[in-house]
């Protein structure tokens, strides 16, 4: 392992995320503004050789784990090819992606033979219509189609992604937990937080705090589990139910001391902070001949000015970042 991907803090890195496209078949409404974003033109965007190279450096260096994400994974037309072949670098343990399951049925099949080992579907209610008013399309039947396709396929526990907002699905909690009585999935409810276009607001945050008295008092049974040092999520087990139910806490109990997270975008920008408004291109210095001494120590710089923790939701939702849209969680 090498001391690029350890920080002034001494955090060592060893996940990377990378955003393959900003497109999306959805347009949800805490993601992206109703106008939508942007796209880079195709030719800024890393080409399928650019991703393995620089995945090859990060992995060579020490990273484990890749998560795929976008705008939606997917949509990549050579999204087969991207994942055989970096399943198929040497010390990379996880290939997982974060999609929104519109066509994941579909394609999961293939996508597991291609070496994608875990994967973790949006799903923010359980009503087709509010669904369709938070992703400003119709889909509802196709993710919940998917996420059962991704547990026959043997996928365990397929993650949930749920995105808490009051007065849209906060109502829902105790349902999207009465599903982990015969599924093996894992419920992630996630606190709203704000990026650019998001139109984000302390009043539609429903702190953990809150969602967790609201839920032992249905499901009284419900014990913490112990934590990975590096995951986002706390976790919990009810009794008698096969899956299990977390929260992401990134507003109100930031988890960043245990953060090994850094995040390559669609355009070539490496971002080593999800909250952290600095970026540097990759794109730029390996389309001008860069060589790999020459990346690692542009990676390496980059990874030492990473801060201690994010600013706080507050000053987060003043400062300039980019939509999610484009960062990919
Ligand atoms: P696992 O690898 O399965 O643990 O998933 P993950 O939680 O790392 O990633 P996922 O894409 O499923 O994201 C779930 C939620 O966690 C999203 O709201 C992400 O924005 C958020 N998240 C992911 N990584 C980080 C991070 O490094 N910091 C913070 N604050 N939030 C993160
Ligand atoms: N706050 C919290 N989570 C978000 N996600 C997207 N936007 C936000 C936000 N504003 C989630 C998506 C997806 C994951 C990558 O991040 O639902 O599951
Ligand atoms: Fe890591 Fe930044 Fe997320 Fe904190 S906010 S966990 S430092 S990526």
């Amino acid at each position: 392992v090498s001391d690029m991907l350890v920080d002034s803090f001494g955090r060592l890195h060893t996940y990377l995320r990378i955003s393959l496209t900003e497109r999306c078949n959805l347009r949800c409404q805490y993601c992206m503004p109703t106008e939508g974003v942007e796209l880079s033109p195709s030719p800024q965007l890393l080409s399928q050789n650019e991703i393995l190279r620089l995945a090859n450096l990060f992995v060579s260096s020490g990273v484990e784990k890749i998560r795929l994400t976008g705008g939606e994974p997917t949509i990549r037309k050579d999204i087969e090819d991207i994942c055989l072949q970096l399943s198929n670098l040497k010390g990379l343990k996880t290939l997982a992606m974060t999609t929104n399951g519109i066509t994941l049925s579909k394609k999961l099949p293939k996508l597991k033979e291609c070496g994608l080992t875990s994967v973790n579907i949006s799903l923010d209610t359980l009503v087709p219509a509010k669904f369709e008013f938070m992703t400003r399309r119709k889909g509802h039947e196709r993710v919940m189609e998917s996420i059962n396709t991704a547990i026959d396929l043997g996928y365990n526990p397929v993650k949930v992604n749920c995105v808490v907002m009051r007065g849209f699905n906060d109502d829902e909690i105790c349902d999207f937990i009465k599903l982990t009585r015969e599924k093996p999935i894992n419920i992630r409810f996630i606190e709203f937080m704000p990026f650019d276009g998001n139109v984000w607001n302390v009043k539609k945050l429903v702190p953990y705090s809150e969602m967790l008295d609201r839920v032992v008092k249905q499901f009284p049974s419900m014990k913490r589990l112990l934590d990975h040092p590096a995951d986002t999520a706390k976790n919990f087990r009810i009794e008698g139910h096969c899956g299990t139910v977390s929260f992401i806490t990134s507003m109100t109990e930031h988890f960043c001391a245990g953060c090994n997270r850094l995040r390559l975008l669609a355009d070539g920008n490496f971002k080593v902070c999800l909250f952290g408004p600095s970026e540097v291109s990759l794109r730029d210095p390996l389309r001008h001949g860069a060589d790999d001494d020459k990346l690692k120590e542009i990676i390496g710089a980059a990874v030492k000015r990473k801060k201690a923790s994010h600013a706080g939701m507050f000053d987060i939702a003043r400062t300039a970042n980019r939509p999610m849209i484009h960062i990919g969680g």
